[in-house]
C-alpha cells in the first residue's frame, strides 16, 4: 500500500466522567454528530491537545459505537498530556485526533487470557466484548491495580467474571499460576506497566508458551550504544528520489521533517506506530518497542523515529 499522510480529524468532547480515582473517561464525537469510523478492539488514537502536546490513547467504547471513548490516568510525572486533560478538558472542547490505528489486534484463538495492570485495561475492554459477544470463546481476565477505587470499569468487569486484583488487598497478580493453568493454545494478552509486561513475557518463556501479545505505553530500555545502527547513513524518499544524510545523533524522522518531507510522527519513542514506514531497500536496525520478533525478522516495516540502518542506504516507501 502506498504511504498515505493522514490529516487530523476535528472532534468535540461530548462527555466527561470521573471513572475511578485518578481516571477520567472522555467521549469524543464529530461536531456534526455524524458517526465516527469503525475500528477494531485494541486500536488507539493520537490526541493532540490545545497545549500542543500529543498522546496516544486506546479506544475503550464499544467498537461499533458512533462515538469514541478514551480513559486517561493522571500520571504523577505527567509532561502535559494526562494532567492537562484532567485539569482542563470539558464538554464542548475541540480536540484533534488521528487514527484509529491498531498494533494490538485480537487474533483468532480457541481461548483467551487477558492480563491487565491499571490503565492498561483500556484496550482489553472492547477485546473482552468481542470475545464474549461475537466470538463466544472461553476466556479468563485478570485485572490488577493499586487499589480497588483506582481501577476503571471495575464493577462492570467484575459483573462479567473478571478477576479484580487490587495490590493492597491481594498482592501482585499470581502470574505463574495464571499462565500455568491457562490452556496451551490460549492467546495471552497483556497491557499495563512495564514490570508487569516484562514479567508476563518472562513467565511465558519459562513455561514454554508462545510470546504474549503485549502493548506498551512507554519504550522498552534498548541499549543502542555501538549497535549496528550507530553510524551515519543515507535515507532515500522513493517517490521523489531525494536523498538525505542521517547523522549518528539524529533520527530519520527528525532529518526528514527538517527537510520538509511529510512523514507522520507522534511519540518519537518507537511505541505508538504512527511513523510506521515500509522499507523498499536496505537492512533495518529495529529499536522500537512495538513490532514483534516475526515482524522484525521480515524486515518490511520500520519505525523511523527510532530505528536505523545497518548498511549505508535505506530506501523508504514515502
Ligand atoms: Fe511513535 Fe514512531 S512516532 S513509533
Amino acid at each position: 500500500m502506498p504511504y498515505v499522510y493522514e490529516e487530523y480529524r476535528d472532534l468535540v468532547v461530548i462527555e466527561r466522567v470521573e471513572e475511578a480515582d485518578g481516571v477520567v473517561t472522555i467521549r469524543l464525537g464529530a461536531p456534526t454528530g455524524e458517526r465516527l469510523p469503525a475500528w477494531d478492539p485494541g486500536a488507539h488514537i493520537d490526541v493532540q491537545l490545545e497545549n500542543g502536546v500529543e498522546r496516544q490513547y486506546s479506544l475503550c467504547s464499544h467498537y461499533q459505537a458512533d462515538t469514541w471513548r478514551i480513559a486517561v490516568l493522571k500520571e504523577p510525572h505527567s509532561r502535559g498530556g494526562s494532567s492537562w486533560i484532567h485539569d482542563h478538558i470539558k464538554v464542548g472542547d475541540a480536540v484533534k485526533t488521528r487514527g484509529p490505528r491498531n498494533h494490538f489486534p485480537l487474533v483468532d484463538a480457541p481461548s483467551y487470557v487477558f492480563i491487565a495492570g491499571g490503565i492498561g485495561v483500556t484496550p482489553m475492554v472492547p477485546m473482552l466484548g468481542e470475545v464474549i459477544f461475537d466470538k463466544g470463546a472461553p476466556w479468563t481476565f485478570w485485572y490488577g491495580g493499586r487499589t480497588r477505587s483506582s481501577m476503571a470499569f471495575r464493577d462492570k468487569l467484575e459483573a462479567l467474571g473478571v478477576h479484580i486484583w487490587p495490590d493492597d488487598e491481594k498482592g501482585l497478580l499470581p502470574l505463574e499460576q495464571i499462565l500455568r493453568e491457562a490452556p496451551a493454545e490460549a492467546a495471552v494478552y497483556c497491557c499495563g506497566p512495564e514490570p508487569l509486561i516484562s514479567a508476563v513475557e518472562a513467565t511465558c518463556a519459562e513455561l514454554g508458551r508462545p510470546a504474549p501479545h503485549v502493548e506498551r505505553f512507554s519504550a522498552k530500555a534498548v541499549d543502542t550504544e555501538g549497535d549496528p545502527g550507530d553510524h551515519e547513513f543515507t535515507v532515500v524518499v522513493n517517490s521523489t528520489g531525494e536523498e538525505f544524510t542521517v547523522p549518528r545523533d539524529k533520527s530519520i524522522v527528525e532529518v526528514l521533517l527538517a527537510s520538509g518531507v511529510r512523514i507522520m510522527t507522534s511519540c518519537a519513542e518507537g511505541v505508538c506506530g504512527t511513523c510506521e514506514t515500509k522499507v523498499i531497500e536496505g537492512e533495518i536496525v529495529h529499536r522500537d518497542s512495538l513490532l514483534t520478533d516475526e515482524d522484525k525478522e521480515e524486515g518490511i516495516y520500520m519505525m523511523p523515529c527510532v530505528s536505523r540502518c545497518r548498511g549505508d542506504r535505506l530506501v523508504l516507501d514515502l
